[in-house]
């Protein structure tokens, strides 16, 4: 039966918990108070240690906060991180995505930094500021950097924030043992999509969306062992679903993949979703990870990497590659199958003005299909931003401590 217009805004029928209201995902007022209550508290990938190997390689990176920033490595090997912006009048200072600098020279003045994000030249500083200004007065702003979790470059604009380590607790758990070796970024891509950031992590919380990806239907799902896959919940937002073998030779012509990645059993797949945005899967062979990048309520940069290991051979290295490439990467159908998921949501939602509902009330025993991925997520999220994601717009309370 359908629904008229009063029926089709009432409150689904299921605890509250069990749906959002979807102008979390449209309204520009409640992207504001995201990107300052939650990116710019939040730890964010920024890189991976091997975009910036050599002393002076910096990588540029716009950060879900706002602030464009960049990376750079110093001359003493550590990886630091500095807002992209000129302290004289405010000019972006590097315009290429990645490059290697000894000294970084604002085009619009000439001052100049250093590796460690100090002044070094005022062009005719004494003539113009006689002693009245310093150059220890106009360093760069620095924003904390450390190295985790797999050599990736996490930052956080919080000076006062908790550690790296303290943000992810056990999440990536399951992924330790997997990622003793160093890895490479072998592959980058990045898609701009006219949707709501949260509506890619969601997807990427919740696999009840396999009947919309061909191979996992006639394959994943098919196979014994997929429906028992374990959701589990960490603090902070974060989500793990543990490994289960699959068999992409079923599609693959019967060819067996024979290469592997350490620590993970042949076949497997183990998927970590880390608040507010950024997925890590590492299937069989390959790692890819995630990172979805807002540029306003209904516009999404999501980046991709792909890695293998340092160590690989250039037959391994090119065989991972395929894999990537051909099955998770640009190449293959399931990226663009969850793209076009996405897509069709920002679409159905960016002119919308009743309120509507988006439902994640499914419950199977936190296994696979169970919607609890996304629930655990909203939980986080409306404890950050002090507003329920099923009615966001109820007076708000102050935000919850980082
Ligand atoms: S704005 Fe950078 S030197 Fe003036
Ligand atoms: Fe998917």
């Amino acid at each position: 039966m359908s629904r008229n217009a009063a029926q089709w805004t009432q409150k689904p029928k299921l605890p509250s918990t069990h749906y959002v209201d979807t102008r979390i995902y449209t309204d520009e007022q409640i992207f504001r108070e995201e990107q300052e209550k939650i990116f710019n508290q939040c730890w964010i990938i920024a890189c991976h240690e091997s975009e910036v190997p050599n002393p002076y390689d910096y990588r540029t990176f716009n950060h879900p906060g706002g602030e464009p920033i960049f990376i750079m490595r110093g001359d003493d090997m550590k990886v630091r991180a500095f807002y992209n912006i000129c302290p004289h009048r405010g000019n972006i200072l590097l315009y290429d995505p990645v490059g290697n600098a000894k000294r970084v020279t604002c085009i619009f003045h000439a001052w100049s930094f250093d590796c460690k994000g100090s002044c070094t030249d005022i062009s005719r500083g004494t003539e113009g500021y006689q002693n009245r200004l310093s150059k220890d007065d106009v360093g760069l702003r620095e924003v904390r950097a450390e190295i985790g979790f797999g050599g990736f470059v996490w930052v956080n604009i919080d000076d006062g924030a908790c550690t790296l380590k303290e943000y992810i607790g056990d999440a990536l758990g399951l992924l330790e043992p997997t990622m003793e070796q160093p890895m490479e970024v072998f592959h980058y891509h990045k898609a701009i999509v006219n949707t709501n950031y949260k509506l890619w992590h969601d997807t990427n919380s919740e696999f009840y969306h396999d009947y919309m990806h061909y191979f996992n239907r006639i394959t994943g799902m098919m196979q014994p062992g997929y429906f028992d896959r374990k959701y589990v919940g960490y603090p902070n937002g974060h989500a793990s679903v543990g490994s289960m073998s699959i068999k992409y030779d079923a599609y693959d012509g019967g060819e067996q993949r024979g290469l592997g990645w350490p620590g993970l059993a042949p076949g497997g797949w183990i998927l970590v979703d880390v608040f507010p945005g950024m997925t890590y899967n590492l299937r069989t062979s390959v790692m890819r990870i995630d990172t979805s990048i807002p540029l306003g309520p209904n516009k999404v940069m999501i980046e991709f990497r792909g890695l293998g290991l340092k160590s690989d051979t250039p037959e391994q290295r090119a065989e991972r590659i395929r894999d990537h490439n051909t099955i998770w990467g640009p190449f293959g159908r399931n990226l663009h199958e969850d793209l076009l998921g996405v897509h069709g949501q920002g679409l159905a939602m960016r002119e919308m003005t009743d309120s509507k509902w988006v439902i994640h009330g499914r419950e199977e025993s936190s296994t696979i299909h169970d919607e609890i991925g996304m629930r655990h997520f909203y939980a986080e999220w409306g404890r950050r931003m002090g507003r329920k994601a099923y009615d966001p717009m109820a007076e708000s309370r102050p935000a919850a401590a980082a």
